[in-house]
């Protein structure tokens, strides 16, 4: 018998990770003990990487994955990744919204995109640091990738929240419960009732619409609660789970229908704007966008929430406009 060499297999799908901090790392984790592909963490931060992929590496026989993790400060190093994932950038503190973050945020994330897709140009890029709607369009407007290659992490986790806090409320297992969170993430993200259920049963059916609201309202704020409880820094479990999960969809061509900030032409009556909404994910990233019959409210709340994205992406141009004026 003739054994192939290993250089004819298929290669090792590869995921760049660029920002090695809490969430960042997690989601390394995640993608490493899953065995969906190796990873190469990268942060400006000379060592931090490095020495938490070497930590990441020394788990492997325990936790029985022969996946690769690179930790690197330099971009040749993630050349030909799949998937790049961007969580470099601030992380809120008490008392600061997502908002406050674009001044910071805006530069970190256009470099690394550019960097990154300049070594990887047929990666499919997600955007998870904050503001996050505002910071993926940045970084599709600097990467110029098709539209279908860029997204943004906030519904999925938003999703979990209120799935979470419904799953508690009725006493019953998260598992059998499905929820759907559009818009930005934000105070103004539109979570829907009406299309959230469990086990098939609309929750407009298990609870009274006080209750639904106190839970709507639970989930909107649902990152702020975290930080006031952490005081240093802000949720990262849920977040790397919920990047890990649509990174899965990608790279097992799973056509998951999931919530994810997309750039949209047109779908809810909306332009040149990202913003959540479902949309099958596999290969080619974002495969479709699903529009939902909305009732007239959720509607003017899904361009209630576009419109605040949009303000923000005019503010975090011009602050970049004049960063570039002053550098020339
Ligand atoms: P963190 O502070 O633990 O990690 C950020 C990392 O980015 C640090 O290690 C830092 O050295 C690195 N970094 C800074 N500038 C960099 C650059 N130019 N190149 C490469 N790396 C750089 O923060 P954490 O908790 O990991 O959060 C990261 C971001 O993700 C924050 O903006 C946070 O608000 C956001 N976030 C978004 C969520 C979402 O649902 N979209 C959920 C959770 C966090
Ligand atoms: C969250 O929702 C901070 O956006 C982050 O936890």
């Amino acid at each position: 018998m003739t054994i192939p060499s290993l250089s004819i297999l298929h290669h090792s799908p590869r995921v760049t990770i660029i920002g090695a901090g809490k969430v960042g790392s997690t989601l390394a984790q995640r993608i490493a003990e899953k065995n969906l592909a190796d990873v190469v963490l990268l942060d400006v931060m000379a060592g931090l990487p490095q020495g938490l992929a070497l930590d990441l590496m020394e788990a492997r026989g325990i936790e029985l994955h022969d996946r690769q993790i690179t930790g690197t400060t330099d971009y040749a190093d993630t050349a030909d990744s799949d998937v790049v994932v961007i969580t470099a950038g601030l992380p809120r503190k008490p008392g600061m919204s997502r908002d406050d973050l674009i001044k910071t945020n805006a530069k970190i994330v256009v470099e690394a995109a550019r960097e990154a897709i300049a070594h990887s140009p047929d990666a499919i890029l997600i955007v998870v640091t904050n503001p996050l709607d505002v910071m993926t369009y940045l970084a599709w407007q600097a990467t110029q990738l098709p539209r279908d290659r860029v997204m943004g992490m906030a519904g999925v986790l938003d999703s979990a929240r209120f799935q979470a806090f419904i799953a508690m409320e009725l006493g019953i297992s998260p598992s059998d419960v499905h929820t759907m969170v559009l818009g930005s993430h934000g105070d103004l993200m539109v979570p829907l009732p009406r299309y959230s259920t469990v086990s098939g049963v609309p929750i407009t059916e298990l609870m009274d619409a006080a209750t639904i609201e106190r839970l709507v309202e639970r989930t909107r704020h649902g990152g702020a609660e975290i930080v006031e409880l952490m005081q240093t820094g802000s949720a990262y479990f849920a977040p790397a789970s919920s990047t890990s999960l649509m990174v899965e969809a990608i790279l097992l061509n799973q056509s998951r229908l999931l919530p994810v900030a997309a750039y949209l032409q047109g779908e809810y009556g909306l332009n040149d704007v990202f913003i959540g909404v479902p949309c099958r994910l596999g290969w080619d990233g974002i495969e479709n966008v699903l529009e939902l019959r909305l009732t007239e409210a959720e509607m003017a709340a899904l361009h209630a929430s576009a419109e605040a994205v949009r303000r923000n992406i005019e503010q975090a141009t011009e602050m970049l406009a004049t960063v570039a004026d002053s550098n020339n």
